[in-house]
């Protein structure tokens, strides 16, 4: 099949987009409004952007009515009228169904730390607190937020931020920083209401020096 996207409606442009870019990490973000109230979602547009400097992106997209959801509200950076700060907290299999819970659409100031019974933890560097049961969290201030379509229902958004603290429990990675995936229980996104587990793992070098070498 060969789609033009341009002839897809937007509800089918992003049902094709997050069934066939997969899988996708789930950063669950904490965030705090200007006046100390708490909110956590989950977002799979998601990844790591550069180790110069540590920094990560994730996409807010506009809500229906083309307004800003509350994590961005909160996040952007403070010359325009956030707090300009957020927490990356991992998604595991521990506590996934909190995860798909708090993506329910609270109205503005109310805490899906509340709704999903998830306790905070402080910080280190920042306001905003933590997911006390995340096996790791990064800190983060907010560098830029890249809008693609303001004001635009379902508008794509970018908010790129550098990871100023790094919390990881004790015993899921070892002095060589490497991570204990089993220990981690990682998921991802699929299409629609799907996840995945990374409990099937497998190893390959990288490039052709390392493959003829084994
Ligand atoms: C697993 C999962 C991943 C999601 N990823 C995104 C995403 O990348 N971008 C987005 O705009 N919404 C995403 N959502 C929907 C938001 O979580 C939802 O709109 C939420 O109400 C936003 O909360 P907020 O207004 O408190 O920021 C996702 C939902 C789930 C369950």
């Amino acid at each position: 099949m060969e789609i033009d996207p341009a002839t897809l409606e937007q509800k089918e442009r992003y049902k094709l987009l997050i069934g066939l870019v997969v899988p996708r990490p789930i950063a669950f973000v904490s965030t705090l409004s200007l006046d100390g109230r708490t909110n956590l979602a989950p977002y799979s547009f998601f990844n790591g952007l550069s180790s110069e400097p540590l920094c990560v992106l994730f996409c807010p997209a506009n809500k229906p009515d083309g307004t800003e959801k509350d994590t961005l509200q909160n996040c952007k950076p403070k010359s325009e009228g956030g707090l300009g700060e957020f927490v990356i907290n991992a998604s595991v299999a521990d506590y996934a169904r909190e995860v798909a819970l708090a993506s329910e659409p609270l109205p503005f100031g109310e805490s899906e730390f509340e709704l999903t019974g998830l306790a905070v933890a402080p910080s280190t560097r920042i306001r905003t607190p933590r997911v006390a049961r995340a096996p790791w969290s990064l800190e983060c201030e907010t560098l830029q937020v890249v809008r693609l379509a303001p004001g635009a229902p379902a508008g794509g958004n970018v908010v790129i931020g550098r990871v100023l603290h790094v919390h990881v429990d004790d015993g899921l990675i070892d002095a060589k920083l490497r991570v204990d995936y089993a220990k981690l229980g990682a998921i991802g996104r699929l299409g629609g209401i799907s996840y995945c587990t990374t409990t099937e793992r497998f190893d390959l070098p990288p490039g052709l020096a390392k493959a003829r070498a084994q």
